[in-house]
């Protein structure tokens, strides 16, 4: 919408979280709290002005797509009124509506904007102001309307008297201004209230003398205001069951869903099964027909068709092929790519390295640094030692190598296909293909046929 432009705030500290860090980088589903709302700002219109404070260096970091975002600093929190001043500069030159959202209310569905921008558009208003409805009103800004229905004036709890703050219809923290308009009001806004604050609401009485303010209805899971820890537990659970039902409503069964964490930008393919206590964290893609879970957790996590991830299970950063089987207990740390049809058993830890198809570490081992090509058997409690102390080193392995129980492949070091290890080997020089070797250190012991 090329006559629309979005202010965010979010230079507030956030001191109800009782937090060192600042509230805009708290994290809903795996992303900081000001990125949904820049996510959602800039799916509307391509100028957006994020008013940052108090660590804004941090808050901007934060921030995905921060390259697309203008950014005016606050210095003093002075007020919601205060920071919408501080855009002034690209507020003057726009002509349009301008639309304001709060950097602590994320959870806000992008049809109820637009329904709310359309409302505006249709009334010809000088604001619409989004409300909602809501059982326990606690901490909102009380909306007072008049005798025909229109709204007078919004109420903070802090000044609120028991009269208004019985009022349940609550100022959602989102508006929509003619930009001249919000200006004007703004220069008129003063700080005469409880907490010596300018308040952005505190326009209404100045627009309404000049056009109509109009208001549209937001349903109570949308608006919730992340003030502190509790309000973000409440507004995770909300996410979450949207996430979910939207996984299940593709395709992907989730058994006992309300124990499954699923975070933003993740894919799942249809009819992939998945197990209470399972965590999948962002930027993990999940082909058809897999099993995960229970208790599993895959995080940036690559698997391709029919893969078994079994209980107790950890992926990070990882590439698993089809009907690949992982677990019950493994550890994948970042960087392995898994060959179709291979086995990471119980108890093996994988970290930076490649596993040809069909190959199998079903058992107690420790991976580190290695490949290996297609059909080799690592046998239980075998280690890649890849470490020296100083440097690490790589471990090589052909296709249908063995490796006997208890060997240690002591790094920099090769074996050959078909080559085989004794139980209890430890290797430190490299075993040609079809050589068996056996000892500490290990030595050639035979050619095999
Ligand atoms: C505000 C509204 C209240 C509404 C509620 C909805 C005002 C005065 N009150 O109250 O009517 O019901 O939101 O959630 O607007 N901020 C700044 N600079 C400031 C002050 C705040 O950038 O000087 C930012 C904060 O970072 C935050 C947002 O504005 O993202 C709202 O501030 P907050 O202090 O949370 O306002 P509430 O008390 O929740
Ligand atoms: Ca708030």
């Amino acid at each position: 919408m090329d006559d629309l432009m979005v202010v965010i705030l979010a230079a507030g500290k956030g001191t109800r979280m009782q937090s060192r860090y600042n509230k805009m980088i708290h994290k809903l589903a795996g992303r900081p709290l000001i990125d949904h709302v820049i996510e959602g700002a800039l799916d509307l219109s391509d100028k957006v002005v994020c008013v940052v404070g108090h660590q804004a260096r941090q808050v901007k970091g934060s921030i995905t797509r921060c390259e697309a975002v203008e950014f005016v600093q606050q210095d003093e929190q002075k007020g919601t009124a205060h920071a919408v001043w501080q855009a002034e500069d690209y507020i003057s030159s726009h002509r349009g509506q301008c639309l304001i959202l709060y950097g602590d209310t994320p959870l806000i569905r992008q049809e109820t904007l637009m329904k709310m921008i359309d409302i505006h558009r249709k009334r010809e208003a000088g604001m619409t102001m989004l409300t909602s409805r809501l059982d326990d009103p606690t901490g909102y800004g009380r909306i007072v309307r008049d005798e025909e229905g229109e709204i007078r004036e919004v109420v903070e709890e802090h000044d609120a008297d028991d009269d208004k703050a019985s009022i349940k219809e609550i100022n959602a923290g989102i508006y929509c201004y003619e930009s001249e308009l919000l200006l004007k009001s703004l220069g008129l806004v003063d700080n005469d209230n409880a907490q010596d604050e300018y308040y952005l609401p505190e326009t209404i009485a100045h627009i309404k003398e000049v056009k109509p303010l109009a208001s549209c209805r937001a349903e109570p899971d949308e608006i919730i205001g992340i003030n502190d820890r509790q309000d973000l537990a409440r507004a995770e659970n909300i996410l979450q069951e949207r996430i979910r039902s939207l996984h299940m409503k593709n395709g992907v069964t989730l058994i006992d869903p309300e124990r499954i964490y699923i975070e933003k930008d993740v894919e799942i393919a249809s009819d992939v099964t998945i197990y209470p206590g399972t965590v999948i964290r962002a930027g993990s893609i999940i082909g058809p027909e897999c099993y995960i879970g229970p208790n599993c957790q895959l995080d940036q996590a690559r698997l391709g068709r029919e893969v078994e991830v079994k209980q107790g299970s950890f992926i990070i950063a990882s590439q698993i092929g089809d009907e690949v089987k992982v677990g019950p207990y493994a550890h994948l740390r970042p960087g392995n790519e898994v060959g179709k049809g291979a086995k990471i058993g119980n108890f093996v830890e994988l970290k930076k390295s490649s596993i040809g198809e069909e190959s199998k570490v079903p058992h107690l081992s420790y991976v580190g640094d290695g490949s290996m090509g297609r059909g080799c058997n690592i046998g239980a409690g075998t280690i890649f030692a890849n470490y020296d102390g100083e440097n690490k080193h790589r471990t090589e392995l052909g296709d249908e190598v063995f490796i006997g129980s208890n060997t240690t492949l002591v790094a920099p070091v090769k074996l050959g296909d078909g080559a085989s290890t004794g139980a209890g080997s430890v290797v430190t020089d490299d075993v040609e293909e079809r050589s068996v070797v056996l000892g500490v250190p290990a030595r050639f012991h035979k050619k095999k046929r």
